[in-house]
């Protein structure tokens, strides 16, 4: 209950994480390019979602404005919009799905952001990106079945300039402790029977994830307990060369 108070006075009080976009043309980018309804909840509420504006206000002091960053797993490209609103210029994200990297190409066009966004797995990625500063990723690797923070270290560690950054977020291991946490968090009224497996796939704790990053030649520079409804940590990992 505590986490959810405090969640809901950060996006109160963290203004500056709102995305200009006039609301007609977030519902008409939503419609032409049929992405899921989540991606327009994730562009209005985004100052609620500690997760992803905590990580991307780091980026935002540790590197210049002509830092090349790239975020897997983009979406409709929230994110990239958001450092592109903050004077961010060299912005390119992939995503598996079409119709969140067609919506990201719309409202692209409106805010004349260039970001590049194409499609891609990000986990068995076609087009390794190259010399980026920072590495975005938010909100998505824990979702996927059989995915882990090991994976993403090995897969974009050479993508990265030297003592580039790696910003994800991760599910706490804190999580394990809470009722129905097997559970998906939609089903929790439903029969235990009727429930499906949780929508967290893996859940790491602060000093997991430290060793994890050193075993990978990354070093944790920066670490949050994010207030989220569920317990999640913030890193900024850097690749030291
Ligand atoms: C919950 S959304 C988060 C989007 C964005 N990171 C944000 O925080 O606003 C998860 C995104 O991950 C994408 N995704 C899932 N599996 C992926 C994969 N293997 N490679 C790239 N993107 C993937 C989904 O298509 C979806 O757009």
């Amino acid at each position: 209950m505590l986490n959810k108070i405090l969640c809901y006075s950060y996006g109160w009080m963290n203004f500056h994480h709102k995305l200009h976009i006039p609301k007609t043309y977030l519902q008409w980018c939503s419609k032409q390019s049929k992405a899921s309804w989540w991606h327009s909840y994730a562009i209005k509420y985004r100052p609620w979602r500690l997760h992803v504006c905590i990580p991307c206000s780091w980026i935002a002091q540790a590197v210049p404005h002509s830092a090349h960053i790239f975020e897997i797993g983009c979406g409709s490209g929230a994110n990239l919009l958001w450092l592109h609103q903050k004077g961010f210029y060299n912005l390119e994200g992939s995503d598996i799905e079409t119709s969140a990297v067609d919506m990201c190409h719309l409202l692209n066009s409106y805010y004349k952001a260039n970001i590049n966004a194409f499609i891609d797995d990000a986990l068995h990625p076609r087009q390794l990106p190259q010399n980026i500063d920072a590495l975005l990723s938010v909100n998505w690797l824990y979702h996927i079945p059989g995915a882990s923070l090991e994976n993403v270290f090995n897969t974009y560690r050479d993508s990265l300039k030297p003592n580039g950054y790696i910003v994800f977020d991760c599910i706490s291991s804190r999580y394990n402790a809470m009722s129905n946490n097997q559970y998906h968090t939609s089903d929790t009224r439903l029969p235990v029977a009727d429930r499906r497996p949780s929508e967290y796939t893996f859940r790491m704790s602060m000093q997991e994830v430290e060793n994890s990053a050193a075993k990978h030649g990354f070093s944790i520079v920066r670490k949050k307990e994010l207030r989220t409804w569920t317990t999640r940590n913030g890193y900024m990992a850097q690749h030291l060369q």
